[in-house]
């Protein structure tokens, strides 16, 4: 007998559940470092513009495809276009996830094993030049790194099992709000240091020559890894959508969230750099071996420590589960699975990436592909191929193969909102902006120019 497939139960439940695979590490590790390594304030800048000309429209048009045939992209595209070839990159989506999902559960391994150093006080009763030491030694020990990103894909599955209501839309629902609530204690905690105000300076002041190209290349695959697409993740959760949800107004919402957690969590971590004379370009070591640093000499460190783990624990699960969601959902439409035998899968799937990459540090060191260890380049394809790949493939199918009423009909809810200037805009920022800036970026990557 066929399974019901049971959506999100309320529109909040679906915005937090967006939000929250949007909001990640992508948020809090990697865009304060990125926006400190290429100049701050320009980077921003080019980062606020892609998200506007390519983010919100390819959201769109996922949201698009998803929620007018409740399919993965498979079946929606055999749904909307019968015959059409584009289905074939719904698998590329299914892998693209598998990959990234495989690599990021290490770095989420990461980081509930500082968790449980900070809240067993072990973490930051060390000297502060030994904490790079520390960070080095857990990533080389296979055993350590192994057990801790089983543990956190346990809890992920654990979480998938319940569902998308029980489970995806009531964790979203708890998490976001106090992932919020905290990083707004953290921004006042570090607005407040001495010496903050050079952080908040580096951050926002636009100083082109800082940037360059490879900085507009950063932010563009910041966009894209930011806000989840090019996987068919948003193909997937807007397939849950209820039919009365607002796409324009759901897309313009999570991508701003979206935008206000990375610039919140710069405003976290470079007051703080600054005010303790640290390195703002740090870079991945950022959270793992300067901010140990600075909890050190706060006051209360531990607590802060805790939380902060515990915070960065909720943006990467949220996240994790909507990349998991991918391949279970795929595998439930298209080949009849249950849910139980989906998540099984997936989840075995997902182990043996997360396991080799992992080990690359340490047991698998020696093995490398384009001259990458397995992370590495994991961490390197996800972003830079699978997903730009997948948002030119969606942008292209929106703007140029889709029907316009089938969008027309998305956009407005069947007539009910006016979308006079907003459809225009999407179509046009899909047939010409996107292609030509991710062909662009492609050339950039392979050499060409
Ligand atoms: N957007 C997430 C982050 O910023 O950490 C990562 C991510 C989640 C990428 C889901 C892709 C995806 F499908």
């Amino acid at each position: 007998m066929k399974e019901k497939r049971v959506g999100f139960a309320t529109r909040i439940g679906a915005i937090a559940a967006t939000v929250g695979s949007a909001v990640g590490l992508g948020n809090i590790w990697r865009f304060p470092y990125q926006a400190g390594y290429n100049g701050g304030g320009a980077y921003i800048l080019v980062y606020l513009l892609c998200i506007v000309l390519l983010g919100i429209p390819i959201m769109m048009s996922e949201f698009i495809i998803g929620r007018s045939t409740h399919k993965n992209m498979k079946g929606a595209v055999e749904q909307l276009t019968p015959g059409s070839p584009f289905k074939i990159f719904s698998y590329i989506g299914v892998l693209g996830a598998l990959l990234i999902c495989g690599y990021y559960s290490v770095v989420c391994g990461w980081v509930i094993e500082y968790l449980w150093n900070s809240a067993c006080g072990s973490l930051l009763e060390h000297a502060p030049e030994e904490f790079s030491n520390i960070f080095g030694t857990f990533i080389a020990s296979p055993d350590c790194c192994v057990m801790w990103t089983i543990i956190f894909l346990t809890l992920n599955f654990l979480v998938l099992s319940r569902g998308i209501q029980k489970g995806v839309e009531r964790m979203a629902n708890i998490m976001m709000p106090l992932l919020f609530a905290l990083l707004i204690v953290f921004c006042v905690n570090s607005l407040m240091l001495p010496g903050s105000t050079k952080g908040v300076d580096f951050l926002f002041s636009i100083n082109f020559d800082k940037l360059g190209w490879e900085g507009v290349v950063d932010a563009m695959g910041q966009a894209f890894m930011s806000l989840s697409l090019g996987v068919t993740c948003l193909i997937t959760y807007s397939s849950y959508f209820k039919d009365d949800s607002n796409l324009m107004k759901d897309a313009v919402t999570i991508s701003s969230l979206d935008t206000l957690v990375a610039i919140l969590a710069g405003i976290v971590i470079f007051p703080a750099v600054f005010s303790f004379g640290l390195d703002p370009k740090a870079g991945p070591d950022l959270i793992f071996i300067t901010l140990p640093t600075i909890f050190q000499q706060m006051p209360g460190g531990t607590i802060w420590a805790v939380l902060f783990f515990v915070l960065l624990f909720f943006a990467s699960i949220t996240s994790t589960i909507s990349l998991s969601e991918i391949p279970i959902t795929f595998m439930v439409d298209e080949y009849k699975l249950s849910r139980p035998k989906a998540i099984i899968l997936t989840a075995v799937q997902m182990g043996i990436i997360a396991v080799l990459s992992a080990l690359s540090f340490s047991t698998l060191s020696d093995v490398t592909i384009f001259g990458k260890n397995i992370f590495n380049f994991l961490d390197f394809v996800g972003p830079n191929f699978f997903m730009l790949l997948g948002g030119l493939v969606t942008a292209v199918y929106v703007g140029w193969i889709l029907k316009k009423d089938v969008i027309h009909n998305q956009l407005t809810n069947g007539g009910m909102h006016r979308s006079r200037f907003v459809q225009p805009y999407i179509i046009f920022c899909l047939r010409y902006i996107a292609p030509v800036a991710i062909v662009i970026i492609f050339l950039y990557y392979t050499g060409v120019i």
